[in-house]
């Protein structure tokens, strides 16, 4: 199977505490990746090195992208494996990609209805294009009601299309987290990152999550990168885990063989025992 990320000796320190050192995975195409460690051990700053909202002070993160979208945006790959190395390149240009991300506490416009933020936060060409449809053009119309149709495709899909045209802030925890995950299939993704998307969520809503990440995968032939604490998500959901701690590699393996690693155990001492 070809890869669709590969991050290769990332590390970055902040105020000469080493949060991510010398750290390398690899997420294979339609892959369901976990990256799991015990609190503080730098996953969301690995996910911050990808995403480039922080520079890292070191190694590369190849992202494998579409021939035709680096066409499109007359772009070339950065090796002869049609990658580009995400380091140095703007945040908000990484979207553009097929890279998109939820964070670990729900960024959404509460003022917005939960349409409108999957419209706004989805993507860069539809703000171009709202530029289009102030001057009233028909084919800029024609877009809207495309991008609509897809938003609401999006929402349906996460089950929360009935509140489609509600107000997102007054919305319980479990829908604005939905919310989240129906923006990033706006930007026809090939790798979702999601950091912690079963905190706060009842027993009930994390089974559901499971099969809903399932089916993302299914449907957008896209691969998930997970960050979570809720054991059973990640064991159930998990095609491959890589278990860091310290910001350091630990170990890499299937659910089975993770949860049978003693340097994992070692790890999660005195922090939890359902590993
Ligand atoms: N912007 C930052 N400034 C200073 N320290 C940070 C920053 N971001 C993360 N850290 C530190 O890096 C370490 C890893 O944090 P984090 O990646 O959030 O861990 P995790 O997501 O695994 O719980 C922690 O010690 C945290 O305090
Ligand atoms: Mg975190």
């Amino acid at each position: 199977m070809s890869e669709v990320l590969r991050v290769e000796n990332l590390s970055i320190s902040f105020g000469g505490l080493a949060a991510v050192d010398d750290l390398s995975f690899s997420v294979s195409d339609q892959e369901i990746f976990g990256l799991i460690g015990p609190n503080g051990a730098g996953k969301t700053t690995v996910f911050n090195c990808i995403t480039q909202f922080y520079k890292p002070d070191k190694g590369s993160v190849w992202f494998t992208v579409d021939p035709e979208r680096l066409a499109a945006r007359r772009q070339k790959a950065d090796n002869a494996e049609g990658q580009i190395n995400l380091v140095g390149r703007p945040v908000h240009s990484i979207i553009n990609y097929g890279l998109v991300r939820t964070f670990q506490n729900v960024e959404i416009i509460g003022e917005l209805s939960l349409v409108d933020n999957v419209l706004i936060g989805g993507h860069v060409d539809f703000r171009a294009s709202m530029l289009s449809q102030m001057l009233r053009l028909p084919r800029a119309r024609a877009e809207e009601k495309a991008y609509r149709e897809k938003a609401m495709e999006a929402l349906d899909f996460l089950g929360i299309g009935h509140l489609a045209d509600q107000l997102a802030g007054g919305q319980p925890y479990g829908v604005r987290k939905r919310l989240e995950m129906a923006r990033t299939l706006m930007a026809e993704p090939k790798l979702i990152i999601l950091d912690e998307p079963a905190a706060g969520l009842n027993e009930s809503e994390t089974d559901g999550l499971a099969e809903t990440i399932r089916e993302i995968r299914r449907r957008y032939e896209c691969a998930i990168l997970l960050v979570e604490h809720d054991m059973g998500l990640v064991m159930s959901v998990c095609d491959r885990i890589c278990a860091i701690s310290f910001g350091k590699f630990l170990a890499m393996g299937t659910p089975a063989e993770i949860q049978q690693d003693p340097l994992v155990h070692e790890a999660y001492l005195g922090e939890r025992d359902d590993v």
